[in-house]
């Protein structure tokens, strides 16, 4: 029984960031959306190889809000990818909500949003965000919300009927979020999806990112380029070093949880801010 609550205990530091990854190899924490276990990720071209990723260990809590920082070439990407079923790991294990990441995918369990927002030009919003439900087919699911309100509740109701010409990039990455969470998934990843964003739009997605986070109760891996963003959102910022492609740490964000922007302007933000700079410049 000792043995048991101390194995349980360790496994919440290793979650809470308070103790480094990697040294307590365990199995899959019970309840957690994500988890990896000395998780390896090679490509093979005709001139080299790549190590994309290599021993991580991560476990990411259901209804977790994590940031993904990192130089160029880190494995951010590829461990969405890997999560997503898009790719096969080279080595170690993942567990994506109790099973193996191809049985959330076939349970339409995963949202996907990309730098692009890649909507069919010929298409209205609401169109847009109706296409999964039409093209899942047989495994048709419909979310907890309908396409109108989820398009609702990324701040675009009256806009249903407008084609993506019409709408700002900001508008357009909000459909494609809209979109994302049709089929009702339980884990949403975000591949730098604001990156192409005036600072300003950029500011105002997060703040209502969060608000939808907070309303859905959904995973999110969020991967930036950018500092302030990763520490405003995240309730965790993973950093990642490249060449191997791993964890350099794991740093807690202990700011209020009903934060806004004007966050950005205390002290422990400052000092947070500070603190993955100094972490990102020696990766
Ligand atoms: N399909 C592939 N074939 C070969 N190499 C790949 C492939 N996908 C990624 N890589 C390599 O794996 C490494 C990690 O790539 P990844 O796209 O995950 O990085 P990233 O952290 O997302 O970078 P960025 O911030 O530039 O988007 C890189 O060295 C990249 O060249
Ligand atoms: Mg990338």
């Amino acid at each position: 029984m000792q043995s048991a609550i101390t194995h349980h205990a360790s496994h919440h530091k290793v979650a809470q960031g308070l103790v480094s990854p990697g040294t307590i190899p365990l199995p899959a924490m019970a309840g957690s959306a994500i988890s990896c276990r000395n998780l390896g990720v090679r490509f093979f071209t005709e001139r080299r190889s790549v190590t994309a990723l290599q021993g991580l260990d991560l476990d990411v809590a259901e209804g977790e809000f994590l940031t993904l920082l990192g130089p160029s070439g880190c494995g951010k990407s590829t461990l969405l990818r890997v999560v997503a079923d898009l790719i096969n790991p080279s080595k170690g294990s993942i567990n994506v909500l109790g099973a193996a990441p191809e049985a959330a995918r076939l349970r339409r369990d995963i949202g996907f949003v990309f730098q692009d927002a890649a909507l069919l030009p010929w298409r209205t919003a609401l169109q847009n965000v109706e296409l999964p439900l039409e093209v899942a087919g047989g495994a048709k699911r419909a979310g907890k919300s309908t396409p109108r309100e989820l398009l609702e509740l990324v701040g675009l109701s009256g806009w249903e009927n407008s084609y993506p010409h019409e709408l700002s990039g900001g508008m357009r990455q909000r459909v494609s979020i809209a979109r994302a969470l049709v089929s009702g998934p339980r884990i949403l990843l975000m591949d730098e999806p604001f990156g192409a964003l005036d600072e300003i739009t950029r500011d105002r997605l997060n703040e209502e990112l969060r608000r939808v986070w907070k309303e859905t109760g959904i995973t999110i891996l969020f991967v930036t380029h950018s500092i302030y963003e990763a520490a405003f959102l995240g309730q965790r910022v993973l950093m990642l070093a490249a060449n191997p492609g791993r964890v350099k740490e794991i740093v807690p964000v202990n700011l209020a949880e009903d934060r806004t922007l004007d966050v950005r302007e205390t002290t422990d933000f400052v000092a947070l801010a500070a603190h993955l700079r100094r972490v990102l410049e020696a990766c």
